[in-house]
């Protein structure tokens, strides 16, 4: 007699469920590009419409009802990233193959921590690795895992150089104390904020980071960087590591990836490169020739939930010599019977059991090819590009420091334009492009986020999304206006 459970669900009604959910989401995915980006409701509404205050329900419901409840719920309430004029943060629009590679990797549920426990997820997974290792130009024999995203990708570099410069000190085991010297880490004041969580959690503390001094296109300066390697060495401290960015949070900013790999090889520090956002557009023709430098990198963070368009989550993190993974995860309990002849992922990054977040990247590169994630990159950053000359044929816009698919951009009234660079005037230009982004957030006609550069507050577009039109772009620039022109009118009276 097969046991029958309250999670039992029978084949012809997983069928139908099954079929009832896509047909619900093929509808939600046409139906997109004329709804909102987001309804803008409130944490109160939101937690009204769900019954946030409900109890845990004491005995089941039917798992139809469930099922349409909770797409109900998600259709009706979400912020929608994969909308044509979602352009803010860095969230990559999810691909529809991606949505299904999801689902059947869950129904498969390997567990990608030992090869034995998912034969063939796991080899897909090393040769998903394999491919974006090609795709930005690292060396083959790389080697590599799925985590969350670009912070989990760049703490795996962290914590792969913290082993190789430890071993001297038998850190993994001792720890930093001791006779250990104080570990240094070098990253430009641009750096994403992981960097920080990085140091906080490996024990370095963030004062261990040295925040270099960026130039006028806020790149890393690699003089500034030589003298604080070398005082701090003169100090008795230990440079572990050196970041470079391959397309910054902000502006999307390169840093000279290439001297900086010069420096840090003269000097014997580990080069990790942050590509969480830029770093698969050393694919595309028209990224900057210094982004591809980061193929001389010791690790790399890549993210393919970014800019590989793949959906949350799909983080990789990528090192020139896998040994130095192994030499920083591995441990042998006995009560793992795994074999040796291939990669246990446990053995290379920091999960025990691990979901197959491979399984969607490489369905999506091998449904687009290289050639197809060169177009789609290149069509990205040629848009952001076209958002600048729309800003600029903008009466009232003014256009801000932008790189890769980044254009910033703020709302200067008239009476304000001769003021610029004066601190009560940007205190009140910032004030005024907050607004337009909170109202823009709730409205729902578009979504951007915002950038600060050298105290100037912009709004920020970026775009890394397969859905986002020329016309989609063609709109902001008013959107924007329209906003400014309304909150600058109700504020001078
Ligand atoms: C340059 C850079 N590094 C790291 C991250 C963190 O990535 P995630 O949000 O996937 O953890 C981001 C996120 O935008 C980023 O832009």
């Amino acid at each position: 007699m097969p046991r029958t459970t309250p999670l039992h669900l029978d084949g012809d009604t997983f069928r139908a469920l099954g079929h009832e959910l896509v047909e619900r989401l093929a509808e939600h995915f046409d139906r997109l590009p004329d709804r909102a980006v987001t309804a803008g409701e409130g944490p109160g509404q939101i937690r009204a419409a769900l019954g946030a205050d409900a109890p845990l329900p004491e005995t089941g419901t039917d798992p139809a009802t469930i099922l349409r409840q909770a797409t109900d719920l998600l259709v009706e309430h979400s912020l929608f990233n994969g909308h044509p004029k979602f352009l803010g943060y860095i969230t990559g629009s999810p691909a529809p193959l991606g949505v299904l590679a999801d689902f059947l990797a869950s129904a498969m549920n390997p567990n990608l921590g030992a090869w034995v426990l998912s034969p063939m997820a796991s080899e897909i997974e090393a040769q998903a690795v394999r491919w974006m290792a090609d795709l930005i130009g690292m060396p083959g024999g790389t080697g590599g895992l799925l985590v969350s995203g670009g912070n989990m990708a760049n703490t795996v570099g962290f914590w792969a150089a913290r082993a190789a410069v430890g071993e001297r000190w038998a850190m993994r085991a001792r720890g930093l104390g001791g006779a250990a010297p104080r570990l240094r880490v070098y990253a430009s004041a641009e750096t994403h904020t992981w960097v920080q969580k990085a140091a906080d959690l490996a024990g370095l503390g963030t004062d261990a980071v040295r925040w270099i001094e960026t130039d006028e296109r806020l790149r890393m300066r690699v003089g500034a960087l030589g003298e604080a390697l070398r005082s701090d060495r003169a100090a008795g401290d230990e440079p572990m590591m050196v970041v470079g960015t391959a397309g910054s949070v902000s502006t999307g900013a390169v840093d000279p990836l290439g001297a900086i790999a010069r420096l840090c090889r003269d000097e014997e520090v580990w080069f990790h490169v942050d590509g969480a956002y830029g770093g698969f557009a050393a694919a595309s023709p028209d990224a900057p020739d210094e982004l591809r430098q980061l193929a001389l990198a010791d690790s790399v963070a890549v993210d393919p939930h970014k800019w590989l368009y793949a959906p949350l989550e799909a983080g990789c993190a990528l090192v020139r010599d896998p040994a130095r993974l192994r030499a920083a995860f591995a441990y042998h309990p006995p009560y793992y019977h795994f074999g040796t002849e291939a990669t246990n992922f446990v053995d290379i990054g920091p999960q025990n059991s691990r979901g197959f977040r491979a399984l969607k990247v490489w369905m999506q590169l091998r449904q687009a090819g290289r050639a197809g994630y060169a177009r789609m990159i290149s069509d990205d950053i040629a848009l952001a590009r076209r958002l600048d000359e729309a800003v600029e044929a903008s009466v009232d816009l003014r256009v801000g420091p932008g790189g890769l698919s980044i254009s910033t951009f703020r709302y200067v009234p008239p009476e304000l334009a001769d003021g610029e660079g004066d601190d009560a005037v940007e205190e009140q230009l910032t004030a005024l492009n907050r607004e337009i982004q909170s109202r823009m957030e709730r409205g729902g006609d578009a979504f951007v986020s915002n950038a600060v550069v050298g105290g100037r507050y912009y709004l920020r577009a970026c775009v890394v999304n397969i859905h986002t039109s020329a016309d989609d772009i063609d709109a902001i620039p008013s959107i924007a206006r329209t906003l400014g022109r309304e909150i600058w009118a109700e504020r001078s009276g």
